[in-house]
């Protein structure tokens, strides 16, 4: 059992990672649960379509934080406990990480109050592993101006963001990596898929999860 969260600025991959390590760990016949923050349950999905919307009344950072957290204490009440209680793996993109980057580090809301809502939300509970696919802020807006020509959808709330707040954010994660690091795994997100797959497994290994 494991549970292993993604993070990172938005393009920065962890899709493609984490259906890429779900089929690995399926073949071997591990039991592997998929999910995501914002969103992981109806609730959450319903809130999600909430913050990320651009065509209505902007909420202040503290509303924000608020309604990733409810997000969050829906998510780990119905979803992550049970799977993880099952012994079922799961891999999930985003968590408590991205709110220590987005809004305490990128809203500059206070950490020490990001932090307590975090442990409300989780009741404590915390990944065994954080991976990072750290980009930089101008290969983070470049890849997503490809994927709005080439899907047609709409750039989000957070993906209007100037550069200046994503960089905050990308510092936002590095530091709470150098802070923790048996905790966080630090990937260099311009990196092709296979490059960083493979890096993957071999931290996977290490840590004797997969032999
Ligand atoms: P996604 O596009 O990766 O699904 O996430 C939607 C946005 O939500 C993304 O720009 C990051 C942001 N976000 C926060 O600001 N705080 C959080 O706690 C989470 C989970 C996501």
């Amino acid at each position: 059992m494991a549970f292993i969260v993604f993070e990172g600025l938005d393009g920065s991959g962890k899709t493609s990672l984490i259906q890429k390590l779900k089929d690995y760990v399926t073949h071997l016949g591990i039991v592997c649960t998929v999910t995501r923050e914002p969103g992981g349950t109806s609730l959450g999905d319903e809130i999600r379509k909430i913050l990320l919307r651009t065509n209505a009344e902007v909420p202040v950072p503290e509303c924000e934080i608020l309604l990733y957290e409810a997000i969050r204490a829906q998510h780990v009440a119905t979803v992550l406990k049970p799977a993880l209680k099952k012994q079922s793996w799961v891999l999930c993109d985003r968590f408590t990480g991205s709110t220590i980057a987005f809004q305490a580090a990128g809203r500059s809301l206070s950490l020490t109050e990001a932090v307590w809502l975090n442990e409300f939300a989780t009741r404590g509970l915390k990944p065994d592993l954080n991976i990072l696919l750290d980009l930089s802020p101008e290969l983070s807006l470049g890849r997503q101006k490809i994927r709005i020509q080439t899907t047609g959808l709409a750039a989000d709330r957070f993906e209007l963001e100037k550069q200046e707040f994503h960089e905050k954010v990308r510092q936002g994660y590095l530091h709470q990596a150098s802070l923790d690091p048996k905790n966080w795994f630090v990937l260099d997100a311009s990196k092709s898929l296979e490059e960083l797959f493979t890096l993957v497994l071999q931290e996977l290994k290490n840590r004797k999860w997969l032999n």
